[in-house]
């Protein structure tokens, strides 16, 4: 039997009945299997094929009340800007657009993406260690509303640019706290040795520096901890850091006009206990509710995480000495999670039939030339013939985002479930699109 990492203990696994009860948007009906709102999934691979990223925008809509709908209750006056990079569908922004919502990206093309979605360029702001000066300059001839700076190097060159341009960039200086948030080691943002941010002991100084810069105009202050984060400890931490700086800088003689919170807001995987948006409004009043800043935050994953399923077949079930394999026709170029930060993701059949047979240890891999293209290890499933369908669940945060054509695998398509109807809204890659901007050597 493989080595099984501890986290992956199968005997804790959530059986298929929890995983379904714990997702508004997911049941079983009897005779068409699973639903998505009301739509049956395996109509959807019919036509549209599989693999298939599948996505409710009624669970989007009611997850950004809820985010939107915590903070007013906190008294809170919040800005969310949903972050384009967990799900840069224009559907998906332009849905958030729709709410209400900013967005905060960290390229030139989330930035022109958001832009075509409907965004309204005072409502972007721009995060990233490494903006190039051509997207500097995108981001100040659209004269979005904030950039976030990373580091003292980047404020020269951004004076620079805007100086050039006689324009004024709104600036808020991204500040790394020195907190662990706890989670993943790779989606850690918020430690001194993170690449990410201005060192704390620099960030009075260079607000200062900032304030005597041509063609910036510090406006505040940002900070993020990281991703997938299951604990409200950790915010606190770094809001209360914050906040000392906002006084910190207030006593220096600058205007601190706002905070930027953030993101990072985990979601539950598997069977995780999760921070809810009231504990992490409750942190931002904690901090901030005394210092007359305008709050904005900055989450992805929360939002779309749980509205998106990748819906796979079953290529063979391949019989070992050991568990057998479950081999689908979905790899990690569609969804890399699994093999990139060993995430958990609940896999569930989509027959009612397939899913009340009986069960027994699988692994669940892909058909991609890797062992680590494995999306489960002892994970207890039905049976599936060849065909079966399965469906990939919490997949809409950095799961088309991240994918790539790794194998010559063609991006899979994309389907918008709403009010009981469903349009692709991205067509699955052809296989000619692979190669149709190469050119052999001259
Ligand atoms: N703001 C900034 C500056 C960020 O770096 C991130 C995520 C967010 C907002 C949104 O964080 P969220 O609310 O989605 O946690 N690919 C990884 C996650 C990487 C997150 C990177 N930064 C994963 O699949 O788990």
């Amino acid at each position: 039997m493989a080595d099984i990492h501890v986290s992956n203990d199968p005997t804790t696994d959530p059986s298929t009945g929890e995983l379904i009860a714990l997702r508004p948007g997911l049941k079983y009906d009897a005779m068409d299997g699973l639903l998505m709102d009301g739509v049956p999934l395996a109509g959807i691979a019919d036509v549209a094929g599989t693999p298939t990223w599948v996505y409710s925008a009624a669970t989007m809509r009611a997850r950004y009340a809820a985010l939107a709908g915590a903070m007013a209750d906190a008294g809170l006056d919040v800005r969310i800007h949903y972050a384009v990079k967990a799900n840069d569908s224009l559907s998906v922004l332009s849905l958030f657009a729709g709410q209400g919502s900013g967005a905060d990206v960290v390229s030139g093309g989330e930035l022109l993406k958001s832009l075509r979605a409907g965004v309204p360029a005072s409502r972007i702001v721009y995060s990233g260690v490494g903006k190039s000066a051509a997207e500097l300059t995108l981001a100040l001839q659209q004269d979005i509303g904030q950039i976030n700076v990373e580091s003292a190097e980047e404020l020269f060159i951004l004076s620079a640019l805007a100086t050039a341009q006689n324009r004024t960039a709104r600036v808020a200086l991204r500040v790394n706290p020195d907190v662990d948030a706890g989670t993943n080691d790779k989606i850690t943002t918020g430690r001194a040795t993170d690449k990410f941010g201005i060192p704390y002991a620099d960030a009075v100084t260079l607000y200062a520096t900032a304030a005597s810069l041509p063609g910036i105009r510090p406006v505040g202050l940002a900070t993020h901890i990281g991703s997938q984060i299951l604990d409200i400890a950790p915010y606190r931490r770094a809001f209360a850091r914050i906040a000392s700086l906002v006084v910190a800088v207030r006593e220096s003689g600058h205007a601190v006009e706002a905070v930027d919170c953030g993101g990072g807001l985990g979601i539950p995987y598997r069977n995780e206990p999760a921070p809810s948006p009231a504990g992490l409004a409750a942190a931002m009043k904690q901090a901030f509710h005394n210092l007359d800043v305008r709050l904005a935050m900055e989450p992805g994953r929360w939002l779309v995480g749980p509205a998106g399923l990748l819906l796979a077949s079953v290529v063979l079930v391949k019989q070992t000495p050991f568990e057998p394999f479950i081999v689908l026709d979905a790899a990690m170029n569609d969804l890399v999670r699994p093999a990139m930060y060993d995430a958990w993701h609940g896999i569930v059949a989509v027959s009612a039939t397939d899913a009340l047979a009986p069960a027994r240890r699988h692994s669940v891999v892909g058909p991609v030339c890797e062992s680590g293209d494995t999306f489960a290890r002892s994970r207890t499933l039905p049976a599936l013939a060849p065909g079966a369908r399965v469906a990939i669940l919490d997949a809409g945060a950095y799961g088309a985002a991240m994918s790539s054509t790794y194998n010559a695998r063609p991006l899979a398509a994309e389907v918008w479930v709403d009010r009981n109807r469903w349009s692709v809204i991205r067509d699955r890659q052809p296989l000619e699109a692979l190669w149709e901007r190469e050119r052999l050597p001259a």
